[in-house]
């Protein structure tokens, strides 16, 4: 996927946008608060009809407006792709090359992205919640029976935890849910399993590649483990469900772990090498989706480079392979250095306005 041409009108501080991306590595420089975020955000907005900042769509409209527009032209797999996107008091419409989407989840996958922000170091330093979302939403992506089965699974465990709720003295209703959970739970861990693994060879290589001196692991914690009876932990645990008014397990319960030289990264990383895990989650994510649609997605990665030694930045542009289009913001005066053999276009930003460096 190549995005071409980014236009944006009435979209937070930027000031009707225009923006031509080059193959290769781009960047976008800037001080702070001028910007950078928001062309990401726009063309993330585009491709996924949400914001990694915020879910409620005003916030993204420009202070004193009644709506925004971002219109986004790419190729994906050689064939030409527009997306425009419409905020409109409070009404969101999308057109794929000038179709109107009925709903707007029909959008995703249309112009694949993986976007790196901050605060995806949460998916290493933050909550088991952090991770199980990701895995969820990555999952669900690539193979929409996954999100059957974690719809049928989450309606089973709202109507399951309701009963709970209520004394759940009805211990036939109380069985029909369990069996729910038991059938679509299986498919969520199973699914689970298979992807960590994916997951993990690739960004074991990519966390290697940045930091070769630091061992790097991935390893999926289920809360109840195939080799364990699901129905038998379930009836172990009902008396104690039906005090709390809540199903205590299950794979709502599961997370994944990520260790640096042998030691949870959550409790013991630094800073820096919490961020190379995150990259190298997402990078794994880069190579699991060409896999899938046949080639890389547009890369986004904002304000990588803070936290980061020369180093681990230099290696981490030569751990993206050379033919993904990559966007990446920076507040340092200096670009990143390509790697040989990679165009590298530059740009600045300065009160939402974005001209060529
Ligand atoms: N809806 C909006 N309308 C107008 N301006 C907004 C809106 N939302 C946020 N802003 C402002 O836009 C400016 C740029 O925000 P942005 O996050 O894109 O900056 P940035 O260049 O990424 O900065 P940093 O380097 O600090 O991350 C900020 O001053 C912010 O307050
Ligand atoms: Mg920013």
């Amino acid at each position: 996927m190549v995005l071409c041409n980014l236009k944006t009108e009435g979209f937070r501080c930027l000031t009707a946008l225009e923006f031509t991306p080059g193959e290769g590595l781009n960047v976008i420089a800037g001080d702070n608060a001028q910007g950078k975020t928001s062309i990401l955000e726009a063309i993330l907005f585009a491709a996924t009809s949400k914001s990694h900042r915020t879910t409620r769509e005003a916030e993204l409209v420009q202070y004193g407006r009644p709506g925004f527009r971002v219109h986004a032209s790419g190729q994906r797999n050689s064939r030409s792709v527009t997306v425009d996107a419409t905020w409109w008091q409070g009404e969101k419409r999308f057109k794929v090359n000038g179709v109107a989407q009925g709903k707007v989840s029909d959008i995703l996958g249309k112009m694949p992205v993986v976007f790196f922000s901050p605060e995806d170091v949460a998916l290493v330093r933050g909550s088991a919640a952090v991770r199980r979302k990701f895995l969820d939403m990555e999952i669900s992506q690539l193979e929409p029976a996954y999100l059957r089965a974690l719809q049928q699974y989450r309606t089973a465990l709202k109507q399951r935890n309701e009963l709970l709720k209520q004394n759940g003295r009805e211990p036939a209703l109380l069985d029909a849910w369990d069996e729910q959970l038991i059938r679509h739970g299986r498919v969520l861990v199973e699914r689970r399993n298979a992807f960590i693994k994916e997951l993990g060879c690739a960004a074991v290589a990519a966390y290697e590649t940045i930091a070769s001196q630091e061992p790097f692991t991935l390893r999926y914690l289920p809360d109840v483990s195939p080799d364990q009876d699901h129905a038998r932990v379930l009836t172990q645990y009902r008396e104690r469900d039906r005090s709390q008014g809540l199903t205590n397990r299950g794979p709502h319960r599961d997370d994944f772990e990520l260790t640096v030289s042998g030691k949870p990264a959550r409790h013991f990383a630094s800073q820096g090498q919490q961020r190379t895990a995150a990259l190298a989650l997402k990078l794994a994510e880069l190579k699991l989706v060409c896999e899938r649609i046949g080639e890389y997605p547009v890369f986004m990665l904002d304000d990588v480079l803070s936290e980061l030694d020369a180093k681990r930045s230099e290696r981490l542009f030569q751990a993206i392979p050379q033919t993904v289009q990559c966007l990446v913001t920076t507040t340092a005066m200096t670009a990143p250095a390509a790697p040989s053999g990679v165009h590298c276009t530059c740009f600045h930003i300065r009160s939402g306005t974005l001209a060529p460096a």
